[in-house]
């Protein structure tokens, strides 16, 4: 098989894979042989760029191309739902449908209303080609790119299967709550705002610029409604899980009702049943499942006639408030959190809520003994909406104040102009500020420090062994007793010995005792295990990548992504240092918030201090020098423009200087040639014609390099 036919025939099967695990998940080979296949496949394209296809397993990881969002025209408007919330509106429905068809038998199909952003997939001879939010229901943003990235929506479609040529198929978009949980962690350790429910995460991410954030976020995608000129079945069941043959998620828990008592049993099973499903819902969708019987029936401008959304009540408990008590996070802002009497609320017992600020405190009015009615958020985060003023009695205590100074280490709490949120300034001695940075700095995708949990981070600053990150370096073990210590290197075993072992002949030491952590050692081995793979994983830590290293120092703001894009321009810690504003915004995805975060990082004594002793300590604190790969481009000056979907500018930069070429910023008659993306400028292109210079696509300009 020559490779181009290896590629096709590696397309087909790892959609069928990728479909059997996301969506059936019943997958039949291990992840290990799904990611050899890819690789195989990626390797392969990346050696023919003439086979580049948008629709190819590979795309799932995502490209960081700019975008803008096309709206683009919906074949079919995309209306809304008229909402119920009781039996008593289900029933009036019910009745309406009856009446409108004229005594004809109908069913109802009963179903989840999935709480995420709805989306419209359409598929031309079984591939996708657009994906659609809802916009205003005439017109959507085009998420094509980003929809990409959700694994459980298929690209490609399983032959044989009898899908029409071409459709329409609607459904919402995700982030399962194991997927929100996980974010959330993440910008919290990050320093970032956390996402008040799942819904809000989705549709930040599904219009999110860079698709390969979308892509780590693992959104999901369940489908709910079929549309075209030759759909298969008749009614609205079958279609859906004739739909689940050609690979999409269709929810299990759809079921055609014949009367209205089918209807109550199904909303009041899920009411309950709602809270272990692994995604969001609030509420149920009721249809006429016959499809000629939904045309009958038809539209009002907003809705149609024959379905109908029953939305579940939101959970709401009256308990007391007993104490409000104040948390100090990694960025040094102080939450205020409210200790409430333990209430049942939505399957779960809830006992603490997040108060957010001092205007929300004022705003309800809070005091101490106080009753408040607590709601989950989009299921998530409890909230006291208000307060139950009529239980206000003499026992009630006083109105809830703020802070005024940190309850970890007693500074001034500081509140910036326009922010709500109160800090602790003293990021260098704060305790909770001091472990957070640790914390994060050891986290998997920045220094990847293993065995350095959140609970020893806390023994290693409580015995004074940790003052920040640049100390991990510094420590070293010492066997003492049948045990090991871990120590600043600066202590030696005598000292040690002296320190702690009982010396009969010589009075009390007058010396404190060194800062240190023991480790039991095995008998067999004499070795602490533990101790061992902690240093071991700290001097592999010197490895670590600068992009990994830069976002492992918690600048505010600067993700995962924009740390590599930094790393990637500026390619050494001092050109960095040294970046002006102008020049930082001259990065992609870097705007006004980060670059003036990273030059207030510079210019902060403690920061600058950590990245100078990490330095020391042998960190990779620039990028690898460039190699020169070949001489494709000897000689040549190079413009770039546009933006592109295979690899970034930066690092299309690079390639060109890789291959001897120089990148030059402005056209003249000297340039050799345009890289030119797509939406280039048209004062450029009109400059090119004019001077005769040559516009080479990313396609062709790989090709040159092969
Ligand atoms: S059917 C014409 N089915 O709820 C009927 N919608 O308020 C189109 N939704 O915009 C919608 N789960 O985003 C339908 N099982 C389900 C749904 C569902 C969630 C959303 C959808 C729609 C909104 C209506």
């Amino acid at each position: 098989m020559n490779e181009q036919d290896r590629i096709l025939s590696l397309r087909k099967e790892l959609h069928e894979h990728n479909r059997r695990y996301y969506v059936e998940n019943a997958p039949i080979i291990s992840d290990q042989k799904f990611d050899e296949m890819m690789h195989e496949l990626q390797r392969l394209e990346e050696l023919h760029p003439e086979m580049a296809d948008a629709n190819s397993p590979t795309m799932r990881v995502g490209s960081d191309l700019q975008q803008d969002f096309v709206q683009v025209a919906h074949q079919y408007p995309m209306l809304s739902l008229g909402n119920t919330y009781n039996r008593n509106d289900v029933e009036s429905f019910y009745e309406r449908v009856r009446q409108g068809l004229e005594g004809q038998d109908f069913e109802i199909c009963c179903e989840l209303k999935f709480d995420g952003l709805s989306i419209s997939l359409v598929y031309e001879h079984g591939r996708l080609v657009r994906a659609l939010t809802r916009g205003d229901g005439q017109k959507g943003d085009d998420v094509t790119s980003n929809v990409r990235t959700i694994s459980s929506i298929p690209l490609q479609l399983p032959e044989g299967t009898g899908y029409p040529e071409h459709f329409e198929i609607r459904g919402e978009v995700l982030l399962p709550w194991e997927s929100f949980d996980r974010l959330n962690r993440q910008r919290e350790a990050d320093g970032d705002a956390l996402f008040a429910n799942p819904r809000n995460a989705a549709s930040g991410t599904l219009k999110s610029k860079d698709s390969r954030v979308v892509a780590e976020r693992r959104l999901d995608a369940y489908l709910y409604y079929l549309l075209g000129d030759d759909i298969p079945h008749e009614s609205h069941y079958d279609n859906m899980q004739q739909a689940r043959r050609w690979g999409f998620r269709v929810s299990n828990a759809m079921k055609v009702a014949h009367s209205l008592e089918d209807i109550y049993a199904y909303i009041d099973y899920w009411n309950e049943a709602r809270h272990s499903l692994p995604v969001a819902t609030d509420g149920i969708v009721l249809k006429v499942n016959s499809i000629d019987q939904q045309e009958v029936l038809g539209y009002t401008a907003k809705s149609p006639r024959w379905a109908i959304a029953y939305k579940f009540q939101a959970e709401r408990a009256l308990t007391r408030l007993e104490e409000v008590t104040f948390q100090v996070g990694r960025t040094g802002a102080v939450t205020p959190v409210a200790n409430m009497q333990p209430v049942l609320l939505a399957g779960t017992v809830v006992k603490r809520a997040s108060l957010h600020n001092e205007d929300i405190i004022k705003q309800l009015d809070l005091r101490v003994g106080d009753y408040v009615y607590v709601e989950k958020a989009g299921e998530i985060i409890p909230q006291i909406v208000s307060v139950e003023l009529s239980k206000r009695d003499e026992n009630t205590g006083k109105r809830v104040e703020f802070i005024a100074h940190c309850p970890e280490c007693g500074t001034p709490l500081v509140r910036y102009d326009g922010e709500a949120a109160h800090y602790c300034p003293n990021d260098a001695q704060c305790p909770p500020q001091i472990k957070g940075r640790i914390e994060h700095f050891v986290s998997r995708d920045a220094m990847n420090i293993m065995g350095l949990g959140s609970e020893r981070i806390d023994d290693f600053v409580t015995a004074g062994l940790l003052y920040s990150a640049a100390d991990l370096y510094n420590l070293h073990a010492v066997a003492l007793d049948g045990r090991w210590a871990l120590v600043h290197r600066d202590v030696s075993a005598e000292a040690l010995r002296e320190a702690f072992e009982p010396n009969l002949f010589s009075e009390e030491s007058e010396t404190p005792a060194p800062a240190c952590i023991f480790f039991s050692a095995d008998s067999k081995t004499g070795r602490s295990l533990t101790c061992d793979n902690l240093l071991k994983a700290i001097e592999d830590s010197r490895k670590v990548t600068f992009d990994r290293v830069l976002y492992a120092l918690g600048i505010r703001f600067v993700g995962k992504v924009a740390a590599k894009a930094l790393a990637q321009h500026f390619r050494d810690i001092d050109a960095l240092r040294k970046a002006t504003k102008e020049e930082l915004q001259m990065v992609e995805g870097i705007g006004d918030i980060i670059a003036d975060s990273v030059i207030r990082y510079f210019s902060s004594a403690a920061d600058d201090n950590l990245t100078r002793r990490l330095e020391e300590a042998g960190l990779q604190m620039s990028m690898p020098e460039s190699k020169q790969l070949g001489n494709a481009l000897e000689g040549m000056g190079i413009v770039i423009s546009g933006t592109f979907e295979h690899h970034s500018r930066d690092e299309y930069k690079r390639m060109i200087e890789d291959h001897g070429g120089k990148n030059v910023s402005s056209i003249s008659k000297k340039t050799s040639f345009i890289l030119a993306g797509e939406n280039m400028g048209p004062s450029k292109l009109e400059k090119a014609q004019k001077l005769g210079v040559r516009l080479v696509n990313e396609e062709e300009f790989l090709g040159m390099l092969q």
